[in-house]
């Protein structure tokens, strides 16, 4: 247990988490309108006055005419909200300029995580050689180890090219894992986690053609498709890519995306929703998935809130304004934070950190002093992670160490969420900034 946790007196007044995705944790506000129609919902007395704006009392409204007798304490059906299925359904064509999207291909659950676990349980299976195996981008999310306990076939994404996929890489990836195990599904993460690396299409047509040509089905985490800061970068989903190539992979590579209440701007981790949606799978495996959740319906409170995250209000109506300034205000922090804490990390000696374009994480290298390196493997564990507890113990800035997220050894990295008020990374940084260069001193 660290001193911390012993509740030993510290020079500092409280510890500032930036290791996770939880935004809220860090500081940042929720969007209003998501709380207003939830609160609305949850009690519809409160639709009775003024107090609230009208389309957002009109929402309400509508989504508890969509709950089993008009409550959001009953039990929803087990494939999710039909309203909420179909205002998903027409983001997603909105987003992918008008690829069809059909309600009955999306699934929604509590969150996105639990989506995928969903999709790797069903696909588990064999033993030895014929262990169904999935090709998994490194560094990877930090929580993708813990849901992935298939045989992960690392592919190494590009540092040095702004942590790029590369085809080759895939090619050399498939090759190695065999006889190891039987690789079933690529998984993608773009924007990726935690490196903000957003994919030109170039890529995904790759991607495609290589799910296509090695009979891997494609899995694609979108969860930052709302935080593209980067610029002239944009957001183009898996879905829409695959969707506008030659019918030999638009009609047949099976593919399935996932996004999250939890992403950047809705930034809802607590509330746990997610979806994923299908495109080219057998039905009948689809209807397993259904399968795995008939026990289990997804949380109608989750479902409200991803109606209002992906069916926001309208230029015009009441809320709009207040939602487009909120949006807006998450989306100026989170890239000048980015910026900021990118250019005050490349300043730093033994740090080099490649400019994210997306997503809420920076992914720094860290170039440690051989000693400390000794002392890591004296005490058994990581260098990155005894970096970190080091970290905590002296300033009380609680980050990710890099081999969480799948790096190998000696390539060390640190997590570090930036959207958080700029007061807080502010404090972050010059905390980081203090440890850091006494450690250095001390280890030169
Ligand atoms: C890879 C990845 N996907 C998705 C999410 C969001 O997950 P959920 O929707 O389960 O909150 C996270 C959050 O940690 C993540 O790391």
């Amino acid at each position: 247990m660290s001193s911390v946790q012993q509740g030993v007196k510290k020079l500092f007044q409280k510890v500032i988490d930036v290791s996770s995705c939880d935004t809220q944790k860090a500081g940042m506000a929720p969007i209003s309108f998501v709380r207003q129609v939830l609160a609305a919902c949850l009690y519809p007395e409160l639709l009775k006055g003024n107090c609230l704006p009208l389309d957002v009392r009109q929402r309400a409204q509508r989504l508890l005419g969509d709950c089993y007798g008009g409550s959001v304490g009953s039990y929803s059906p087990v494939k999710g909200m039909q309203l909420v299925c179909e205002s998903i359904a027409e983001f997603i064509m909105r987003r992918d300029s008008g690829a069809r999207s059909h309600p009955e291909n999306i699934i929604i659950s509590s969150g996105s995580q639990y989506c995928l676990l969903m999709v790797l349980h069903l696909m588990a299976n064999g033993e030895g050689e014929s262990k169904t195996g999935v090709l998994t981008p490194m560094p990877c999310s930090d929580t993708l180890p813990m849901v992935l306990n298939l045989s992960a076939v690392p592919y190494q994404l590009m540092e040095d090219r702004g942590w790029a996929l590369d085809l080759d890489e895939l090619h050399r990836a498939l090759k190695n894992a065999r006889g190891h195990c039987k690789p079933r599904a690529i998984y993608i993460s773009n924007p990726g986690i935690p490196t903000g690396c957003v994919q030109d299409r170039k890529t995904m047509e790759e991607v495609i053609q290589f799910a296509a040509a090695k009979g891997l089905i494609l899995l694609a985490e979108e969860v930052y498709q709302d935080s593209v800061y980067g610029q002239d970068k944009e957001f183009t989903s898996y879905r829409k890519v695959l969707q506008e190539m030659e019918k030999k992979y638009s009609e047949t590579v099976e593919s399935i995306s996932f996004n999250s209440l939890s992403n950047a701007c809705t930034g809802e981790c607590g509330l746990r929703g997610g979806y994923m949606e299908a495109t080219n799978l057998d039905p009948a495996v689809f209807e397993y998935l259904r399968d795995i959740q008939r026990t289990s319906s997804p949380p109608t409170t989750s479902q409200l809130a991803l109606e209002a995250m992906v069916n926001p209000p309208s230029p015009g109506d009441p809320s709009y304004e207040t939602y487009t300034r909120e949006i807006l205000h998450t989306r100026t922090t989170l890239s000048q934070n980015a910026q900021r804490a990118c250019e005050f990390l490349n300043n730093l000696p033994g740090m080099k950190c490649q400019p994210a374009m997306a997503g809420i994480f920076l992914y720094p290298r860290l170039q440690l002093p051989p000693r400390i390196i000794e002392e890591a493997k004296v005490l058994g564990v990581k260098a990155d992670v005894l970096y970190c507890q080091k970290l905590l113990e002296e300033e009380g800035v609680c980050l990710g160490a890099g081999c969480e997220n799948g790096q190998e050894d000696q390539n060390y990295h640190i997590r570090l969420c930036v959207l958080a008020s700029p007061a807080t990374l502010d404090e972050v940084l010059a905390r980081l900034c203090s440890f850091h260069l006494r450690l250095l001193d001390r280890f030169p």
